[in-house]
């Protein structure tokens, strides 16, 4: 089913816990290659962008085990370092195998991923990476074909990017673990998903430093060890029922996400009427690489319609682009006059088109949309374009006068478990429906 309706206007109340985050769980997965035995996930996001990665392990010649929310990845003997070209396409992330089957198996093949509705997204920060540590790369007819040279492995050596891409920064990591000697990468990205590899690839024998920072270090290993690792709550669905409680109204608590990797999103929900209060009580140890933070709570709460923001999106800890249009969706359905300058993504405005279906109004001017608070909301016929934007949506949605149809929702379904079964466990009125 990838339609969900929505009865808006009805406050949030309650307690949920969150799922695993999608951005650091794929990574790991595609880093479980670079070990000749066994690594185990828990707390992985049952989703679709995670059910594609264990098919591409598994086409790969991995044996993969999902048990509720653990993962068993068994790499002892990889047949094929070609990642099939219909996942790439549907999975543009699945562009990091490169570095991990690099690593271990001196070479890979992978399609070009091309654009998508958010943007170009463009690789040559990836291939530049691997290029530097020795690799050889021929791209032909949208086929990119790697290999690490005449002995097989790639060389340690520094890599500096111009721009902290998270997708780049992950690729390289991948690349450096088995490497020969030391590679360093500079203006690395500062994303808390970067900091949860580098402690998850550091509990598997490699030795990195200076995670959660913009230099790294790797020493090369010959080879990891078994491991289990437990992913981090996901910061940017806590950030969307965060979204979704200002635009409803409500007062909700969100277990199992580290709040200080929500800083600058939380910091807005207050400095526009919300309600925030975190907590690390029932926290639970999370190795992040730079030391150890634990999971907590957070309570939101929200009595009237939101009131306006000021923000720019960027690399961490700027604020998130993910978040971007639930918070464009709440704003709309706010009061005054709120500008977001979208600085990572040059097409990530799809969705306010569709809010406009149902009442927002929003005016687009490059890279900024500025937002004239509408006060509430109509119920409409929308559709999810992407993911975040689909989510976006049904924020809209709980805030507006009537019944929302949004179609599409497959979109949604790549990063979010089950959006409906967390709100109405807060009291929404959502529900799938069929197309
Ligand atoms: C990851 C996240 C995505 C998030 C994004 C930014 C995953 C699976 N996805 O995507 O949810 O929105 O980080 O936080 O973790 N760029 C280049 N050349 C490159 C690579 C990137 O120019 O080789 C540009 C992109 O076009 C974009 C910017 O850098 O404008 C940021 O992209 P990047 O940080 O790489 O995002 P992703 O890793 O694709």
């Amino acid at each position: 089913m990838s339609a969900i309706r929505v009865s808006g206007c009805i406050p949030l109340k309650g307690e949920i816990s969150i799922q695993g985050s999608k951005n650091a769980a794929l990574p790991m997965m595609a880093a479980a290659l670079l070990h000749k035995g066994l690594t185990v996930l828990t707390n992985v996001p049952r989703i679709q962008d995670t059910a594609c990665m264990m098919k591409i392990l598994e086409a790969l010649g991995c044996s993969c085990i999902r048990r509720e929310c653990s993962v068993f990845i068994d790499a002892g003997e990889i047949k094929k370092t070609q990642v099939p070209q219909e996942y790439v396409r549907s999975m543009r992330s699945s562009i990091i195998l490169l570095g991990a089957l690099l690593g271990r198996m001196g070479q890979g093949n992978c399609c070009y991923p091309g654009g998508c509705l958010i943007g170009a997204r463009p690789i040559d920060l990836h291939l530049m990476a691997l290029k530097k540590m020795g690799a050889v790369i021929r791209e032909e007819d949208g086929i990119i074909e790697a290999c690490a040279g005449k002995d097989g492995r790639l060389k340690g050596t520094e890599i500096v990017f111009s721009y902290p891409s998270v997708g780049a920064t992950e690729q390289a990591l991948l690349a450096a673990v088995l490497a020969e000697g030391v590679t360093i990468i500079r203006g690395a990205a500062m994303e808390p998903e970067i900091s949860q590899l580098c402690g998850f690839l550091n509990n598997m024998g490699a030795v990195i430093c200076g995670a959660g920072t913009k230099n790294l270090m790797i020493q090369g290993v010959r080879s990891l060890r078994d491991s289990a690792f437990r992913v981090e709550g996901d910061r940017i669905v806590a950030g969307t029922y965060g979204a979704a409680v200002m635009a409803a109204g409500g007062d909700v608590t969100l277990k199992g996400v580290r709040p200080s990797a929500l800083k600058l999103p939380l910091a807005l929900f207050s400095r526009s009427g919300g309600k925030v209060t975190v907590s690390e009580s029932s926290g639970r140890l999370q190795a992040t690489g730079i030391g150890c933070e634990k999971e907590g709570r957070i309570r939101i709460s929200s009595k009237g319609p939101a009131g306006p923001l000021a923000l720019k999106t960027g690399p961490y800890p700027e604020f998130p682009t993910d978040l971007q249009s639930p918070f464009m969706a709440f704003l709309a359905a706010g009061r005054g006059v709120s500008r977001i300058e979208e600085r990572v993504f040059e097409g990530r405005f799809g969705t306010a088109g569709e809010l406009e279906k149902m009442g927002a109004l929003i005016r687009l001017e490059g890279k900024t949309a500025v937002i004239y608070g509408a006060g509430s909301l109509k119920g409409s016929a929308v559709k999810a374009a992407d993911l975040r934007g689909g989510a976006a949506l049904a924020v809209a949605a709980l805030a507006a006068k009537g019944e929302t149809v949004i179609g599409d929702c497959r979109h949604i379904e790549r990063g979010y478990e089950d959006i409906c079964r967390d709100l109405s466990a807060l009291g929404a009125r959502i529900q799938w429906i069929g197309e």
